[in-house]
């Protein structure tokens, strides 16, 4: 937590076997049953991202949540979002709530999992090799795995992955 006044912050993200999240802007691929999963866990809750992720979303801000958006960029548009310049506003702007999500992107993660409180990592079981956006380096052993949840490859699901939540 970063200090009395911020809630704790919890970064949610879908991962491959090397970290891999994102290529030429986009998800390394469709998992319906993790975008679901994301849903229901940030629901209700304040949502902050780095501009390219808000320029990623098909429908822009995300529904039911507060979005908050960091950018150098404020002057830009941003429908339905709060626009911050940085990740201490950003954390302001969540005073009094019960968690705040980072949401990405890799930028935004790796200047934010030294203050994360709770991982919620969905493992997908396959290397992309054409990732060009990554997660930081995080050793999970210095993390308690308080819950696992494993989905096999359906008609849906190209690939298995795993629900994998870690707290500090
Ligand atoms: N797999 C997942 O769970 C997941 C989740 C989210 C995103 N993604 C993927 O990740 C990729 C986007 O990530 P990215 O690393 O390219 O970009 P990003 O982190 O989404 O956005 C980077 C931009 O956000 C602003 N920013 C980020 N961190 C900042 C900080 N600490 N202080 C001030 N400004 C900050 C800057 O905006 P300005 O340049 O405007 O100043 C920066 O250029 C896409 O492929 C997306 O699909 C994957």
């Amino acid at each position: 937590m970063m200090n009395y006044n911020t809630p704790p912050i919890a970064i949610i993200v879908a991962l491959d076997e090397q970290n891999g999240i994102g290529r030429d802007g986009e998800l390394l691929c469709h998992l319906p049953g993790d975008l679901e999963h994301f849903k229901e866990t940030t629901r209700g809750h304040c949502v902050i991202m780095g501009r390219r992720t808000y320029q990623s979303l098909p429908k822009g801000a995300l529904p039911n949540r507060t979005n908050i958006v960091i950018t150098s960029d404020t002057a830009g548009n941003y429908p339905g979002c709060i626009v911050v310049r940085s990740v201490d506003e950003a954390l302001a702007c969540c005073k009094g709530e019960e968690t705040a999500f980072i949401i990405g992107g890799g930028e935004l993660y790796r200047s934010t999992l030294h203050l994360a409180d709770k991982l919620y990592l969905t493992r997908i079981h396959h290397t992309f090799d054409d990732a060009d956006t990554f997660f930081p380096e995080v050793d999970l052993n210095e993390w308690e795995l308080v819950h696992r949840e494993t989905h096999k490859a359906d008609g849906k699901h190209m690939y298995d992955y795993s629900f994998l939540t870690y707290v500090k």
